[in-house]
């Protein structure tokens, strides 16, 4: 198995700084608030939308790199589920460089598979990497040493997310590892004020007017639902997994660590 060079995001070469169109997509009064859906104009801005929304992104696509050299196994399925543009499975197959390591992306937007497909051919070209547009529910989950849920179990309906976990433990091999990043909501109000008005700020120092941060969380707020860490521990555990931790925060996003 050979391994590469953790994947800098101040790196120039990096997918992010080179495919990426600045997201002016809320910048204009909308008529009528749609929800938001993962159109061919939002995958256009994709990159520059999550990494100037999300704080930490950068961080936790680069560490992805290296979580994928501790758990990734030779002749084994690296499941990445709502792949969106690849790039936590170009992080890891850039980290894991093993033919007998199939990764497999999964999204059901078109507009993010047709252009993942595009990104991993031309930053990846000779990884082992398949793309299936599909609802994450669906797909079979077997022969896993890691699955990375970054950011997407916050979008399935809430009564779906303890059967996909429980479907990700059954498919993954003894000592695999699951890593499932989402952005938290807090059961204290003083607690989800503060995280609220901290990644507003976050926003704002990113560039987003106040008319941006607040067309896009109306757009969002009935389609992502985020969930408290004490529901992600508990659900995580009812799903089989005894062995969980938070690796990761940056203000209201984290990202969980469950070992089978
Ligand atoms: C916030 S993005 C994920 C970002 C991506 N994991 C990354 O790290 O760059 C959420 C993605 O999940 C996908 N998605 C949402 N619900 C899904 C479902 N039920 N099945 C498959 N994909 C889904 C969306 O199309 C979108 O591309």
């Amino acid at each position: 198995m050979r391994h590469g060079k953790v994947n800098n995001p101040a790196n120039k070469d990096s997918m992010m700084e080179s495919d990426s169109s600045k997201d002016t997509l809320f910048a204009n009064p909308h008529n009528q608030l749609v929800d938001f859906a993962f159109t061919d104009a939002v995958a256009d801005v994709f990159p520059d939308m999550i990494r100037r929304s999300v704080p930490g992104y950068d961080a936790v696509i680069a560490l992805l790199g290296v979580i994928a050299r501790q758990y990734i196994q030779p002749n084994s399925h690296v499941y990445d589920l709502g792949c969106s543009l690849g790039a936590s499975t170009l992080s890891m197959c850039q980290q894991v460089q093993d033919s007998s390591v199939q990764f497999i992306g999964v999204d059901n937007s078109v507009a993010m598979t047709q252009r993942c497909e595009k990104v991993l051919q031309r930053h990846a070209p000779s990884a082992n990497i398949v793309i299936h547009c599909a609802d994450i529910e669906t797909i079979d989950i077997n022969n896993a040493s890691l699955v990375v849920i970054n950011f997407t179990l916050q979008f399935l309906p809430e009564s779906q997310r303890l059967t996909l976990l429980k479907k990700v433990y059954a498919g993954l091999q003894k000592g695999g590892a699951l890593v499932l990043s989402e952005k938290l909501s807090f059961p204290k109000q003083a607690e989800q004020h503060q995280y609220t008005k901290l990644h507003y700020e976050f926003k704002r120092a990113n560039g987003y007017s106040e008319l941006e941060i607040s067309q896009k969380r109306s757009a969002l707020d009935q389609v992502m639902i985020p969930d408290s860490l004490e529901t992600h521990f508990e659900r995580l555990k009812q799903a089989g997994f005894s062995d969980v931790s938070q690796w990761f925060q940056s203000f209201n996003f984290v990202s969980l660590l469950a070992i089978k």
